[in-house]
């Protein structure tokens, strides 16, 4: 509470620096930690995070003129750069690497898009100040987008139910160029404080997920960065497994270029996870695929992979890896499913200990799928994994989109203490530019709230 309220003097106080005036508005939208279901919400299935309290704030004001368009100003004035633009026109076309205002101006576009024709957005002063780290995982980018968004709907006189405006953000990242899901958006509108979601999608809803008691989460920054917009990785996955979806849907005599999403897949062949798990499996062989092979697998020539398969950043992609990507989709999503059943059963329970041990061990697999299928951790991330692991955690794995950022792990409360010094000691005292990032590196977490106004 404490905290918050001084973030809100901060913002509030650089704002009047800057701007002369106090803001007419604050809001907030919080990063998130993933617990399980990672690169799976963007073929259609649940994911289970919760948000953090580290967020993005915005203190903002509307001028009465409208003609003023955006100013946009950071409190980490070295770090980000101020931005003046008119609300006219938004332009993303050259971005090779997206800088921070990127990101508020997807938040703004989505809501503009929700205007009638011909309306434009009013002019904002806006001074923002960030806490979630960037580059770690823990969806600081999409913090940003949804905050912004709700700047927007305040400074329009909108009023967008949260799961509408989680949706529209999702979409509107897209504009930075990652086609990722709708999860960080979804659990940054709809978390509440002390509970983890259940993010389902097609169409969005989230359930609570009653955590053990007895345990809490602990996020480690791995301190590798990774900016997932800046590098084709995260695309290269979605075109994989979009592409193993659609051979398995050819296969089966469905209309395979409808198709996209694995979740539509399962849907339409009437088959539980186990069974399609043993079709990859005798389906995919495991060496890399050609264009060739895919155009052969599917029957189709060079042009329609390019329109049917890839996307605008994957059209050069020459290999594609599908057993193994597809493999992690499906293995995931069940670990998804058999984690959130083990919370509802540890609920009521003599075997608490049991079921946090149960949780540990589906997220030590869910770790090794992404390390080995999806090939999405990094060498420093699986020895951060490791050391919590040997620290007395029941279980950890990567969170976020990985290649670098931080890990989560699920730990006995009452050894709470004793493993952050460890992992401490084990991982960040090794190195001086891992120690330098204490205290922000290392925390223990709880569910916070989801976005909204705070002032
Ligand atoms: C990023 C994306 C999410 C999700 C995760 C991986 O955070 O924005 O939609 O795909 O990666 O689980």
């Amino acid at each position: 509470m404490g905290e918050s309220r001084d973030r809100l003097s901060r913002v509030s106080s650089a704002f009047r620096d800057k701007f002369g005036e106090d803001p007419h508005f604050v809001v907030r939208a919080p990063g998130r930690v993933n617990l399980i279901g990672e690169h799976i919400d963007y073929h259609g299935y649940p994911v289970l995070p919760m948000a953090i309290s580290q967020d993005i704030v915005m203190a903002v004001t509307v001028p009465h003129d409208a003609a003023q368009g955006l100013r946009l100003c950071n409190v980490q004035s070295d770090r980000y750069r101020d931005f003046t633009s008119s609300l006219a026109e938004f332009n993303f076309n050259h971005m090779s690497k997206p800088q921070w205002h990127h990101y508020v101006l997807c938040g703004l576009k989505g809501v503009q898009e929700q205007l009638p024709v011909g309306k434009q957005l009013r002019g904002m002063r806006i001074m923002v100040d960030g806490s979630v780290p960037p580059n770690a995982g823990l969806s600081s980018s999409s913090a940003l987008v949804c905050c912004a968004a709700l700047a927007a709907m305040k400074a329009n006189g909108l009023d967008i139910p949260a799961d509408v405006l989680a949706t529209i953000c999702a979409k509107a990242e897209h504009y930075i160029g990652t086609e990722g899901g709708g999860m960080d958006q979804a659990i940054s509108f709809l978390a509440q404080a002390g509970k983890a979601k259940l993010i389902e999608f097609d169409p969005l809803r989230s359930s609570d997920v009653v955590l053990p008691e007895d345990v809490v989460f602990v996020v480690a920054n791995s301190c590798v960065e990774l900016n997932k917009a800046a590098t084709n990785h995260f695309n290269t996955r979605v075109a994989e497994g979009r592409i193993a979806v659609q051979i398995l849907a050819h296969i089966h005599n469905l209309d395979w270029r409808t198709i996209k999403k694995a979740s539509q897949l399962q849907k339409q062949l009437h088959l539980s996870l186990g069974p399609l798990l043993h079709l990859v499996d005798k389906t995919f062989k495991p060496e890399p695929y050609s264009r060739a092979d895919v155009c052969a697998s599917l029957g189709i020539s060079e042009e329609e992979l390019q329109t049917h398969c890839l996307s605008a950043s994957t059209q050069n992609l020459q290999t594609f890896e599908l057993l193994k990507r597809i493999r992690h989709v499906f293995s995931e999503t069940d670990r998804v499913k058999v984690f959130k059943e083990t919370c509802e059963i540890g609920k009521g329970a003599d075997g608490k200990h049991e079921c946090a041990k149960r949780l540990g061990v589906l997220m030590q697999d869910s770790h090794i799928s992404c390390r080995d299928d999806y090939e999405c951790s990094h060498p420093d991330l699986d020895d951060l994994v490791s050391v919590m692991q040997r620290s007395g955690a029941y279980g950890a794995r990567l969170t976020g989109a990985g290649w670098g950022g931080c890990a989560v792990a699920i730990v006995p409360k009452q050894t709470a203490e004793a493993f952050l010094k460890k992992v401490e000691e084990d991982y960040f005292a090794k190195q001086p530019q891992r120690a330098a990032k204490l205290p922000e590196a290392l925390f223990i977490t709880s569910p916070s709230d989801g976005a909204g106004l705070i002032s």
